[in-house]
């Protein structure tokens, strides 16, 4: 069994509503009742966030209650931003920063993303940095150089008693949402750099435990070859995250490699 417990992660994204985001949660901690081995995280947009964690407290699920983003001042005139204060208010456990939809749709940059990592570490939440090259800086070879500025970056000015609660995840911007998974030997090439980089940054002992998770087009038939691999500690899951049944699937599965692992 791996010293690294599996993480998943439900990012619902902008979809779901009261009803169905209701329906979601409480099919997500039925299923999960038995399975074991397994961190399992849900983050449903913010209006849902209250209704999300009164299933989970109702039902004594241990699934955390995540969110997609936060802004990293504490209060303010910061017009339709959310704060980690508020985000804690509502029993926020865990919170997405430098989301893939963030940089390139939402054109949020390193040094911002370095301020919301700092604010969400700093204030005693965890966090997901979620990092990944696009396809042209895939085909021009450029992927390890992405990453590794989007982590370095990213980490700036952030301690290794920080990092403790700091899980990096590995999304290929040309696998989210395209149906196109990277193969098991890519995303362990790419989670090796990323943990021979905290190595360096951080030294062995952080690097060791540091959780690095998958993100790209996740489905439970093919998670397993992706989540067997040496380096990859779980997922983080788009599409597959709104059906309750296909969530359950790649927390079992990642329960099941971290199992299996020497
Ligand atoms: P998909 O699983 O829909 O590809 O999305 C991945 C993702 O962006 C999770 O954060």
């Amino acid at each position: 069994m791996s010293d690294r417990k599996p993480f998943v992660g439900g990012n619902w994204k902008m979809n779901t509503n009261r009803t169905t985001g209701s329906d979601l949660a409480r099919g997500v901690t039925d299923g999960l009742i038995t399975v074991d081995g397994v961190d399992a995280a849900v983050f449903p947009p913010f209006p849902y966030l209250l209704t999300v964690r009164a299933i989970l407290r109702d039902r004594g699920s241990s699934v955390r209650l995540g969110a997609q983003d936060v802004y990293h001042q504490g209060e303010g005139a910061f017009t339709g931003e959310v704060s980690m204060n508020m985000l804690k208010d509502c029993g926020t456990q865990v919170v997405l920063v430098g989301h893939s939809e963030r940089r390139h749709v939402i054109g949020e940059k390193d040094e911002f993303i370095n301020k919301k990592l700092r604010g969400v570490l700093e204030n005693g939440l965890e966090a997901i940095l979620c990092v990944g090259e696009t396809l042209d800086e895939r085909t021009a070879g450029h992927q390890d150089i992405v990453t590794a500025r989007q982590v370095r970056t990213g980490l700036a000015d952030i301690p290794a008693s920080l990092v403790e609660r700091l899980i990096i995840a590995y999304e290929p911007v040309w696998a989210i949402g395209t149906g196109k998974t990277a193969t098991p030997e890519d995303a362990q090439d790419a989670h090796a750099q990323i943990r021979a980089l905290i190595n360096r940054m951080y030294g062995k002992d952080t690097a060791q435990r540091l959780r690095i998770i998958y993100g790209g087009s996740l489905k439970p038939d093919i998670a397993a070859d992706i989540f067997s691999q040496k380096d990859v500690d779980g997922g983080l899951v788009g599409g597959a995250s709104l059906n309750a049944a296909d969530f359950v699937g790649l927390c079992k599965a990642a329960a099941g490699a971290g199992r299996a692992k020497p």
